[in-house]
């Protein structure tokens, strides 16, 4: 084992690659302890903290586990032997979008408990509210209920506006004030940014494939999509960005800032800056949808486009419904130059966000509670996704092939070409089993073959029946 040699940029995360190495060369395997963090300080020359700090990156990637007075152990299963989904080639041509139809029953599909809710990318309640908001919001309508009974200033409660940017400039994003609007959850904040820099007919270049509501928003806007290969590793081909950008007006990119929906992925800094390059030399502003940022399960919150260069034309949009309140429909948008028509939209449609949770959450975050919550909330995602990732390497036929998400709650699993997801989503919906099929992730319906989990849930003996169940529907399928 040597640490020279290693691409990695610190040491400690030099050492969590070699150690990921030994477990996927099958040097060590489920269940073995890892070598003792002294033997590795002392044959490597490294101070006990750096060891430390790689065991602790390796354990919120749910690859090791602490045993109290034991050691580090291998999680069971934390080697992955199924290989990642192969690069996306959508159709490149614009497409009208079409998918609200097989979109809307998701969401029936969500609410009802009777089903095992392996389809919407909702977090357990249980999960949420260990957080504790709900205390803040009970505690804002007792105290202050009636001042927060009013239409908000156009922006929305400043004090939050305030906490979101202290929050942003961890992530190298500087943001004022008065650059943020609050808007109901990211969704309303992508459609309030695609109103503002496009009009109906446009063509939009998004990530293939890509989030469903997403396509419901370009949809309900009458935009076309124009679809680019993305790498479940690498993220979006920044080589058919180019291509597109030189042959083919379109009038804005909407990208996720990290850990893509469906595919986990995320492109690097360097990767990043290039996209930036490109989109500025043609004049084509940038969307970003950094919904995920939070839930990552490396050492460091990935920066999103907007910290990577400053006054370039991108409209930022994220919200908390990941990672704290989806029923609460709060999100905000800082779209730079382009306030002044966001603001107007955003009041011909609703005047503003509803007041109460925004003072709730604003208090929450001054409170400080919100670290802690989304530390535990990435350690049970990661669980999550390593329980359903090693079930789904036990039940799904051999030619499988499944992400390796570094963050978010959910995975793509992609079967051989001509399978049909939609055939396993009903034999499934007819066993109480939701998930979400390939087909709605793309305008033209590029992944049909493919199917998401949500790993949203703790990890319980009804979701794992249900991951053995999809498994034994899809040999079913394949073998016919
Ligand atoms: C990538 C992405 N963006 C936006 C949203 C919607 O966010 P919100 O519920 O805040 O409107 C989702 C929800 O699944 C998502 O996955």
């Amino acid at each position: 084992m040597s640490l020279n040699g290693a691409d990695a940029p610190y040491r400690y995360e030099a050492l969590a690659e070699i150690v990921s190495g030994l477990l996927d060369s099958g040097v060590l395997r489920a269940g073995m302890r890892a070598p003792s963090i002294r033997r590795i300080a002392a044959d490597h020359s490294l101070s006990i903290s750096t060891v430390l700090h790689a065991y602790r990156l390796l354990e919120d990637r749910g690859i090791l586990e602490a045993r109290p007075k034991s050691g580090f152990y291998v999680v069971a299963g934390g080697a992955k032997s199924r290989d990642t989904p192969k690069p996306s080639k959508p159709r490149r041509a614009p497409t009208d979008v079409t998918v609200s139809r097989g979109v809307l029953s998701l969401l029936d599909y969500a609410a009802r408990p009777d089903i095992v809710p392996l389809g919407c990318a909702i977090p357990s309640a249980d999960l949420l509210a260990a957080g504790g908001l709900d205390r803040f919001l009970a505690r804002a309508a007792r105290v202050k209920g009636r001042a927060y009974n009013i239409y908000t200033e156009p922006r929305g409660d400043p004090q939050l506006r305030a906490e979101i940017c202290r929050r942003a400039l961890r992530s190298g994003h500087a943001l004022g004030v008065d650059g943020v609007a609050i808007t109901n959850g990211c969704t309303e904040a992508l459609s309030l940014a695609l109103r503002a820099v496009t009009k109906r007919g446009d063509s939009v270049a998004i990530e293939s494939p890509t989030y469903f509501g997403l396509l419901q928003v370009l949809e309900a806007l009458e935009l076309k999509a124009v679809e680019l290969p993305t790498d479940a590793g690498t993220g979006l081909d920044i080589g058919a960005l180019a291509r597109l950008l030189a042959a083919k007006p379109v009038k804005a990119c909407l990208l996720s800032s990290s850990f893509n929906n469906p595919l986990g992925c995320s492109m690097s800094d360097d990767g990043k800056r290039a996209v930036l390059a490109l989109l500025q030399r043609h004049g084509v502003p940038l969307i970003e949808d950094d919904i995920y940022g939070d839930i990552y399960f490396g050492a460091e919150r990935p920066k999103p486009f907007s910290a990577l260069a400053p006054g370039a034309d991108i409209i930022y949009c994220s919200s908390f419904s990941k990672t704290l309140a989806p029923g609460y429909r709060i999100g905000w948008i800082a779209p730079q130059r382009h306030m002044q028509r966001v603001l107007e939209a955003k009041f011909a449609m609703n005047i503003c966000s509803a007041a109460l949770p925004q003072a709730a959450l604003a208090e929450f975050l001054a409170s400080g509670g919100y670290d802690g919550h989304l530390r535990r909330l990435r350690r049970s995602f990661a669980e999550n996704i390593d329980r359903i990732s090693r079930a789904v390497d036990k039940s799904f036929p051999a030619e499988t092939r499944v992400t390796r998400p570094a963050g978010g709650f959910v995975l793509w699993l992609e079967m051989p070409d001509g399978f049909d997801s939609r055939r396993l989503f009903d034999l499934a919906i007819a066993r109480g089993i939701c998930f979400a099929p390939g087909d709605v992730f793309s305008a033209s319906k590029s992944h049909a073959h493919c199917l998401r989990l949500s790993c949203g849930h703790p990890w319980d003996a009804r979701i794992e029946d249900s991951i053995h169940t999809l498994g034994a529907l899809t040999a079913g399928l394949l073998g016919a």
